[in-house]
């Protein structure tokens, strides 16, 4: 397994299903509620929620922000369905202080004071918070505050921002990061609608994955800003983010958001925004969540991006200036509609989010830029799953779609396998029926379930009653077993071509070969896959001089585009091709976005004078990444 693998499956600990002994802290004492240390079967076993006793449908947020202490504090505000009369509301809780919770009885007006416990911290799932509920209570409030360690949040000084300006704060929810700063029933099969007042000192400006209500001048300098969600959201797409953001209108339902300085580039960037909004739409029915923006973050962001509701989260190196980069764009968007609103109901249904947005991503891009460009990004996905498959071959349960998560950190199940194995499985029932019968299905599966969470196991079933036209001529069917819970690729997977790609790829034999190449018409995509398929190893030059006769040419160390960049850096680090150590201290340091990042440490660990540069680099670097790529780097490195 490579050390890349190994630093991922490091976040694992055994714990879920292992039960530890829960030590309840208990305010007041008399509420002593002893807490099942895991959570039940049958349950979603990354959540100590029980929503079959209570489930919570409407939670109110009055937050304060405190970019000095770096805490959020305030209350949420529970609304409930009660099912089992005397059964107590469990919630996710990590890194909360829990300051007192109230109750509400429909007949009162005021609120009082119920017990409460915090049980013992779960390595992985943080603590249950248990409410006791007076009979007849409807809605319960907890005054919180959230800690500095709160994974879901990232506090940036400005230094780390791109105006240099002022400081900012964002959340990253998913998968199991909203527990840190809301106390929530935080799994993906739970929905409520949302509502929040947020108040944040003057020259910042809150932004929500909601509809803005109002704004107004409050106490300490403080603006106050409504906001509310009236579609039920599952708790991993709670959003939140506040700094100097300013925002351009694109299109009637489009919007981005983003630093003063950043503004103009990325107004460019995403001049295609509205056109991909009518046609994800043409492709999979209407658009439910009214308006679509695009908030570009700093680049400490761990992810290329993030589809919280209205308001996508994205990293600023997807602004590649030629707008080579908007498939994660058409990424987020299709999430909208396979997993924002037909949500995996489990994380370990994480392939239906990923695989079934990476199928309608790639939709979109071919009604927009043709079927060539859709065809670009499958090769390269594919090539890149086969690498990341290579990568797991000791771990073959990893490579299954319906992954078991039992135990382990749901964001170990980020892998190419729910994206482009997701991608492939849904691409290959596509090739047999055809469009014409599996384009009413998917249509299908998103109207009928739309604002649900659905198991492996519905889609199996939808699958069978729904998809019931005859094969194409000379197609068999996928054996459906196969693709759902087996490892690997099955032989029948597609394999996508794309004619610019095979024209990189002998070009790249013939450079390496010492013969002469014709590529500067090339685009960064073909760039990726010239670098893929470069024989370094083999060939009778060593790598680094192939590198740098490659860079003198062409000058990747210098390349705008990230995704081409973090490409070169990797083979750069690999190799010891020394010109570009500058290079990759910049990025490396600026930089946090974690599918880079991760493979250049991971490269530059192949050399010893790398593995120095590496250490001395994650040094400085460490306290400016995201508690999501530190963690994965912690475990590549170890932790200082
Ligand atoms: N929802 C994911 C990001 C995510 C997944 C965060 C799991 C936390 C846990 C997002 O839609 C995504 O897939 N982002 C990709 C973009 C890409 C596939 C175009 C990323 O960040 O690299
Ligand atoms: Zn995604």
């Amino acid at each position: 397994m490579s050390r890349l693998l190994v630093a991922l499956a490091a976040l694992t600990v055994s714990a879920c299903s292992a039960p530890a002994p829960a030590t309840p802290i208990v305010t007041p004492p008399a509420a002593v509620v002893q807490l099942p240390a895991v959570p039940q079967p049958g349950r979603d076993p990354h959540s100590f929620a029980r929503p079959d006793e209570v489930r919570v449908d409407a939670i109110e947020l009055d937050l304060t922000v405190d970019f000095d202490a770096h805490v959020l504090r305030g209350s949420a505000t529970l609304a409930l369905t009660r099912s089992v009369a005397d059964a107590p509301l469990v919630l996710d809780t990590r890194d909360l202080e829990i300051e007192r919770v109230e109750a509400h009885l429909p007949d009162r007006t005021d609120w009082v004071t119920t017990t409460h416990a915090l049980a013992g911290p779960h390595p992985i799932l943080g603590q249950a918070l248990s409410v006791d509920l007076p009979p007849g209570a409807d809605r319960v409030r907890v005054h919180y505050r959230t800690s500095p360690a709160s994974t879901g949040l990232q506090w940036l000084a400005p230094e780390q921002t791109s105006d240099r300006a002022g400081e900012f704060l964002y959340t990253q929810s998913q998968a199991i990061h909203a527990r840190s700063w809301v106390p929530c029933q935080d799994s993906p099969g739970i929905r409520a609608a949302v509502a929040a007042r947020i108040a944040a000192p003057a020259p910042y400006r809150a932004v929500m994955a909601a509809e803005e209500l109002s704004n107004e001048t409050g106490p300490n300098g403080h603006v106050l800003r409504t906001f509310k969600l009236d579609q039920p959201i599952p708790a991993y797409l709670l959003a939140l983010a506040v700094g100097r953001l300013e925002s351009v209108q694109l299109g009637p339902r489009t919007a981005v958001w983003a630093e003063p300085g950043v503004l103009p580039r990325a107004r460019a960037e995403f001049a295609d925004l509205e056109a991909m909004l009518t046609a994800a739409e043409a492709a999979v029915g209407p658009y439910r969540w009214g308006r679509y923006e695009v908030l570009v973050l700093p680049a400490a962001f761990p992810f290329g991006g993030m589809e919280n509701p209205r308001v996508t989260f994205v990293t600023p190196t997807i602004l590649a200036g030629d707008r080579s980069l908007v498939s994660l764009i058409a990424h987020e968007l299709a999430h909208s509609w396979s997993g924002n609103l037909v949500t995996n109901a489990t994380w370990r249904d994480f392939w239906l989010n990923e695989g079934f947005t990476v199928y309608v991503e790639r939709r979109i891009l071919e009604a927009i830029y043709g079927r060539e460009r859709a065809e670009v990004e499958a090769v390269l996905g594919r090539e890149h799953l086969e690498i990341e498959l290579a990568d797991m071959s000791d771990r073959p349960g990893d490579q299954i779609l319906h992954l078991d998560l039992s135990g382990r950190d749901p964001d170990d199940a980020v892998t190419d396998v729910a994206y482009e194995k997701g991608a492939l499985f849904l691409r290959r029932l596509e090739q047999a029926y055809g469009r014409d019968a599996f384009d009413p299905f998917v249509r299908a599966w998103f109207d009928r379930h739309a604002f649900t969470g659905q198991t492996t196991e519905a889609f199996r079933a939808f699958l069978t009653a729904e998809l019931k036209a005859p094969l194409l001529p000379g197609q068999t069917a996928p054996d459906v077993d196969r693709w759902l819970e087996a490892p690997g690729l099955p032989e029948d997977a597609p394999r996508p071509q794309a004619a610019s790609l095979t024209l990189a790829a002998d070009a790249a034999r013939e450079f390496a070969a010492g013969r002469k190449i014709d590529a500067r018409a090339f685009s960064p995509l073909q760039w990726i896959h010239f670098l893929r398929a470069l024989p370094l190893k083999d060939g009778s030059r060593p790598a680094a001089a192939v590198l740098a006769e490659l860079d003198a040419a062409y000058h990747f160390t210098a390349a705008g585009n990230a995704e081409l960049l973090s490409e070169w850096l990797i083979l750069a680090a690999r190799h010891g091709y020394r010109p570009a150590d500058a290079r990759i201290r910049e990025f490396l340091t600026s930089v946090g976005r974690r599918k880079y990042v991760l493979p250049i440490y991971d490269a530059l660990l192949a050399t010893p004078e790398g593995a120095a540069l590496a250490r001395e680099i994650f040094a400085v670097a460490r306290p400016g990444y995201h508690a999501i790529t530190r963690g994965s780097l912690d475990a590549l490195l170890g932790a200082p």
